[in-house]
């Protein structure tokens, strides 16, 4: 096992109700700023369970953060923020509001001239207002975790920043409010945290067996859960609930202890997403065999042991390697998620200018592993046509 260092300052209110308990993580007298996406939370009852809880704080609030949250909106929170002298903000929706007010506090504090900087050259941030999450949307983690991924319109970049200084507060993770979510939603969130499992454990056999066994236990879990979640006549309170931990569980740092990481399947993934705009989770069901394949001989030893412990399969059998990756692809499509470019209509056109970004960047391994590399990245694209 590596030498790791492990801080997860995230309080998690979890269950049925606790958003009402959200008042007294607040400091009193602060001047909240609530952010929220395109209107969900108006029509399921999360918006008004917050507005409940709140009562006696002084309010702002800054809907209309989309998907993929843009710089460009979010920019227009950080002068709202600035104006109205803000000094918590309560994020309430999916990873997308959750990164994006994770930006607006850093972006309200930061003393350089641009911003944008954070994300775009790692520009440091020596502080950030306070902010507390209330979760919708089960798939990131951002909920539990210290990074968030912002798009810049203008250029078409969709880029990753970390800082300590933005792991919530709290966050509230109420099974109840995913009720609402469409199905398309449930599944993207399913191949989310499978995949952020999978670049935290599908690398090399480094004798970290909590780490391991954390990971396949979260696998597992979601090969049971995600067909349930999906073919379920209605929500049901315990798979929900289980799902929601497994995806938090899934990108708080735990599993990350002390193993190789490559992040190189989430990298292809946002290109996607910035030149195409999929889905974050669609982008990573089409990417992740392309990587499985083209990485299958220098990770024989992990991907057998995935093989085993995660599919049950004979790892006697000569092809034992590769079933395990068609069971991958299989679990997505069982999910309804469609893993090929040419389903969504995208062609060697998008290939070109992902290359073209990558080499343009100077990174050769994408992901932190060089077997997924500048060189090969067209060829892992292509195979997924
Ligand atoms: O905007 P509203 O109206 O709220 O609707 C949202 C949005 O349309 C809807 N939704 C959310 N909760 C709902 C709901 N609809 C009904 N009922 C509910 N309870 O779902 C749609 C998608 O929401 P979004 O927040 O975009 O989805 P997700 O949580 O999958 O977040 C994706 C973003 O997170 C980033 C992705 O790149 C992407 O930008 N990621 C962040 C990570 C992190 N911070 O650690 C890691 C991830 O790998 C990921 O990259
Ligand atoms: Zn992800």
């Amino acid at each position: 096992m590596r030498n790791f260092d492990y801080y997860n300052p995230v309080k998690i209110l979890f269950g049925k109700g606790k958003i009402a308990e959200i008042a007294k993580w607040i400091p009193k007298g602060m001047k909240v700023m609530m952010t929220y996406g395109g209107g969900s939370i108006k029509k399921n009852g999360v918006y008004e369970q917050v507005m409940d809880a709140l009562q006696g704080f002084d309010i702002v609030e800054f809907g209309g953060i989309e998907p993929n949250p843009k710089y460009e909106t979010l920019m227009r929170a950080v002068e709202l923020a600035k104006q109205e002298n803000v000094g918590f903000l309560l994020a309430v929706g999916g990873g997308s509001v959750i990164d994006g007010t994770k930006f607006i506090a850093a972006a309200t504090c930061f003393e350089g001239n641009e911003p944008w900087d954070i994300v775009a050259k790692g520009a440091r941030v020596n502080a950030a207002l306070p902010l507390g999450a209330v979760l919708t949307l089960p798939a990131t983690g951002s909920e539990m975790n210290s990074g968030g991924v912002i798009t810049r319109q203008s250029t078409l970049e969709k880029l990753a920043f970390n800082s300590r200084h933005v792991f919530p507060k709290f966050s509230v993770l109420d099974p109840m409010v995913t009720y609402s979510l469409p199905m398309k939603q449930v599944a993207n969130g399913v191949v989310d945290t499978f995949v952020h499992v999978m670049e935290q454990y599908y690398t090399f056999p480094e004798q970290a067996e909590i780490q391991d066994r954390f990971s396949e236990s979260i696998l597992k879990t979601l090969i049971e859960l995600g067909p349930k979640l999906i073919h379920a006549e209605k929500p049901n309170y315990e798979d929900r609930a289980n799902f929601m931990w497994a995806a938090t569980m899934g990108l708080n740092g735990l599993i990350a202890c002390g193993v190789s990481q490559d992040w190189s399947t989430h990298h292809i993934g946002h290109e996607l997403t910035a030149f195409n705009g999929l889905d974050h989770g669609i982008t990573l069901a089409i990417v992740l065999p392309g990587v499985m394949n083209a990485t299958k001989i220098k990770r024989r030893e992990k991907l057998l042991q995935y093989a085993a412990r995660v599919w049950n399969i004979d790892t006697d059998q000569p092809d034992a390697a590769d079933q395990a990756i068609a069971r991958t692809e299989q679990f997505f499509n069982e999910l309804g998620v469609k893993t090929r470019l040419s389903d969504y209509g995208v062609g060697i056109d998008t290939i070109d200018r992902i290359e073209k970004r990558f080499r343009e960047r100077g990174d050769f391994a994408l992901g932190g592993i060089d077997d997924v590399n500048v060189d090969n990245v067209r060829a892992i694209l292509t195979s997924r046509l």
